[in-house]
């Protein structure tokens, strides 16, 4: 079989990655996509159990800060676009462990470039792409000026607990190690536009949501804790503010501007859909305790207000009018129904909670491909 093209998806293992990667593998039969992950703590095989066997997609255990190795696999497979999810990811991890994060984030998408520009530049670029996959935490935090919420106030323009958003061309102010990191590999991105003439694009989303998620982040965490009642650590007071994207619209958000999207440019993905933490956990602990057939209420007191994240963002709010009025995205789920299908994927598929949890899954990939 002859491919129209071969692209290589970075992180395809993790979270998002292996919601893209399903969705390229199974929407362009006439790509060649390849997956290159490291497989740390947070990628897993499993999450692409359903397309491991398909022609078109290949995996190729990797580091993205090997320059030999990256160079060598584009290539030698000839690749003319590259999705860059790959990342350390989880803030927590960041504040204790911040060299890890510049050595992944920054450097290996630097790495990523240069290997890039290496292959593409002799060839003046012609078909190619390089999409970075970024996030709108680089913006830094914007202030809760309705702390009590304005359920109305989207219908003016504005959001529930303020009226600003982070729009393309917000300041980059980023406060936490992985935001800093990230917002440099953007930097490097532009720079390899500016520069160098590559056709890059990158874009900036808010928190997503959804099915293989690797439990350390709040939903899955805290599914899980209710699923063995245990207690569900929030931060602060809980007043903390995020936007949330069900995962499944954010890969069609890279599908469309991976082709559509302009050379050089920014785009902001988001579900204009805010909530305070407290209560979306509580949203979550009503929906866990119907779907697990417990009396309403029955988990209210696993809420355990603890000490706050160091330099905690207060609220992250996106602004994707660009999007949707330059390439006609949207995202398609009302928040209700994505919780209600997340939290259902999540007890449905017990199995894959536990083997994540005890790190059963890292013994595997051990054996197989040798140890990180
Ligand atoms: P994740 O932590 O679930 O997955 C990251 C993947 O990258 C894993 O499979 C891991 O094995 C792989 N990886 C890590 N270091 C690597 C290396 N050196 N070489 C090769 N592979 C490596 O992350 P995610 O939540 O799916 O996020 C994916 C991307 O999207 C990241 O770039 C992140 O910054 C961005 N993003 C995430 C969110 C979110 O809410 N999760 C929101 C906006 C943007
Ligand atoms: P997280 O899922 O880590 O995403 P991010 O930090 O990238 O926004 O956290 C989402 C929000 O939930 C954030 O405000 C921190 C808060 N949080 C808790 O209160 N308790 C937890 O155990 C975790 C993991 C997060």
């Amino acid at each position: 079989m002859t491919y129209d093209r071969t692209i290589i998806i970075t992180g395809g293992a993790g979270f998002i990655g292996s919601h893209v990667t399903r969705l390229f593998v199974n929407k362009y039969p006439n790509y060649r996509i390849i997956n290159i992950d490291k497989l740390t703590y947070a990628g897993n095989l499993a999450n692409l159990k359903d397309v491991e066997d398909k022609p078109n997609y290949k995996f190729i255990k990797a580091d993205i800060c090997d320059y030999e190795d990256i160079r060598k696999i584009i290539s030698s497979n000839d690749v003319s676009g590259i999705i860059h999810l790959a990342a350390e990811s989880h803030v927590d991890r960041s504040i204790v462990d911040p060299f890890t994060f510049a050595r992944t984030n920054v450097m290996g998408t630097l790495t990523l470039l240069q290997s890039a520009r290496e292959y593409w530049e002799p060839k003046g670029y012609e078909g190619c792409r390089f999409y970075h996959i970024s996030t709108d935490e680089v913006y830094g935090a914007l202030e809760l000026t309705k702390p009590e919420g304005d359920p109305s106030a989207k219908e003016c323009g504005g959001g529930p607990f303020g009226d600003d958003f982070f729009t393309e061309t917000t300041r980059y102010q980023p406060h936490s190690p992985y935001s800093a990191a990230k917002a440099s590999s953007d930097h490097f991105v532009r720079a390899y536009h500016d520069t160098y003439g590559m056709p890059t694009v990158v874009t900036n989303c808010s928190n997503n949501y959804g099915p293989y998620q690797f439990p350390e982040k709040l939903i899955p965490l805290f599914i899980n804790n209710i699923r063995h009642r245990k207690p569900l650590p929030v931060y602060g007071k809980g007043e903390n503010v995020r936007d949330w994207l069900y995962v499944e619209d954010h890969a069609r958000a890279i599908d469309v501007i991976f082709h559509q999207g302009k050379d050089g440019d920014t785009y902001n993905i988001g579900g204009f859909n805010e909530w305070k933490n407290i209560d979306l956990i509580k949203v979550l602990i009503r929906t866990a305790d119907r779907v697990l057939g417990r009396p309403e209420g029955a988990d209210d007191d696993l809420i355990t207000f603890v000490t706050d994240r160091k330099g905690h963002d207060m609220r992250y709010a996106i602004d994707s009018t660009k999007l949707r009025d330059e390439l006609g995205w949207e995202p398609s789920l009302q928040f209700e129904e994505g919780i209600e299908k997340t939290v259902r994927w999540y007890l449905d598929n017990q199995e894959w909670l536990d083997s994540v949890t005890s790190g059963d899954y890292l013994k595997y990939y051990e054996k197989m491909y040798g140890a990180n």
